[in-house]
């Protein structure tokens, strides 16, 4: 049967329902989709399905999963490298943001003058209505900022959403390795009986229904996990000019270990002392995906779990990647291109899009 998510609509909501015909007028992208089913059969589907889950009152799933929280033992030996993983503190802390934990808590990695991402994200599969059925739990990560005005929002998003948590770092695209060290410390710290731990940039739209159904088909196949997941590069050549140039003196060899692409990854959480010891035990580098899931994780003798076909980068091709019905990552998007294809997963999935996120505390 085809997962279908509803929630309440706000009564002046201006956004398409079923109770909008225009909702099926969207192009249909793959030919046996919602198109067949006539709006009276949805908008009835829809209902039951909302009276449903109303009567179930579901809770996130991750109870109920064989999920081992037995930790995978580091491998790392040597001096300390990096002192950073003992030195992080949070500025700005949200403590309670897994008294009820997650399925995957997905860390989102945000600029602090990025405001209008972050509340692209709280309005589409993260939408605390959404997050309730699928378990995917979006916290957006900062460093320091020295622009006020980008402070003075991120304060009051905080104070409003209660969805931020600020490290002590100076947020910058050089210390984007330190914000992976943060947010992973922060999930092993707080969020320690979550399965999964979900790096993603605010760039990314994941499909979260998809998703969460991968998740529960791969932590039932594999109660143990014990690799890093993500799209798997292996062999890329060290440049050493321009924005990700390494000097030769930093990185002597001509490539570097296999690792998994920055923008969507996911670390099982018995996996993440180990690879946070691992890190301590590796000197910095400013590639944040290469030296966490690379240098680090070879360090710790952690090795990859390849789900390059969840992941889509290439731009504007949302349409003909997601009707392959895998996809779940969606990189790369600008925020207009981000809109479309939340209208495409919601048309995929049959979710009644949330109303415009009213916090409630
Ligand atoms: C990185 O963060 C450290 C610690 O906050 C800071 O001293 C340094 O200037 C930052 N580097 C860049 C390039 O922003």
């Amino acid at each position: 049967m085809r997962h279908i998510v509803t929630v309440r609509l706000a009564p002046n909501t201006r956004l398409r329902g079923p109770s909008s015909p225009g909702a099926l007028s969207l192009p249909s992208m793959c030919d046996r989709m919602p198109a067949m089913i006539s709006l009276r059969t949805l908008f009835v589907l829809a209902t039951l399905m909302f009276l449903v889950l109303i009567a179930l009152n579901p809770s996130p799933p991750s109870p109920s999963l064989p999920f081992s929280p037995h930790p995978v033992p580091s491998r790392a030996e040597g001096p300390v490298l990096n002192p950073y993983p003992d030195q992080v503190t949070f500025l700005v802390n949200e403590e309670k943001t897994c008294k009820d934990p997650p399925l995957a808590l997905a860390l989102v990695v945000t600029a602090p003058s990025n405001a209008k991402k972050r509340h692209f994200i709280r309005n589409t599969w993260g939408h605390p209505a959404l997050v309730e059925v699928t378990g995917i739990r979006p916290l957006f990560v900062v460093g320091q900022t020295v622009d006020p005005a980008a402070q003075a929002t991120l304060s009051q998003e905080t104070s409003q959403y209660h969805d931020v948590i600020q490290a002590n770092f100076r947020d910058s695209y050089q210390n984007l390795t330190y914000k992976t060290t943060a947010l992973l410390t922060w999930a092993s710290t707080y969020c320690s009986s979550t399965p999964i731990v979900l790096k993603i940039d605010d760039d990314v739209i994941p499909n979260p229904i998809a998703l969460q159904k991968w998740l529960i088909n791969f932590l039932e196949s594999h109660p143990h996990p014990s690799e890093i997941m993500g799209k798997v590069r292996c062999c890329d050549p060290v440049l050493r000019s321009g924005k990700w140039g390494v000097s030769e003196e930093r990185y002597p060899g001509n490539s570097y270990p296999p690792y998994v692409a920055g923008p969507s990854y996911m670390v099982p959480m018995p996996v993440v002392s180990a690879l946070l010891q691992a890190v301590r035990r590796t000197e910095f580098l400013f590639l944040e995906d290469v030296y966490t899931t690379g240098l680090a994780a070879k360090k710790g003798g952690i090795s990859h779990y390849n789900i390059f076909t969840l992941t889509n980068s290439l731009p504007n091709k949302i349409d003909v990647f997601w009707c392959s019905g895998a996809r779940v990552f969606q990189e790369n998007v600008g925020l207009k291109e981000a809109t479309r294809g939340w209208n495409k997963i919601r048309e995929l999935e049959g979710i009644i899009e949330p109303p415009e996120y009213v916090f409630t505390p």
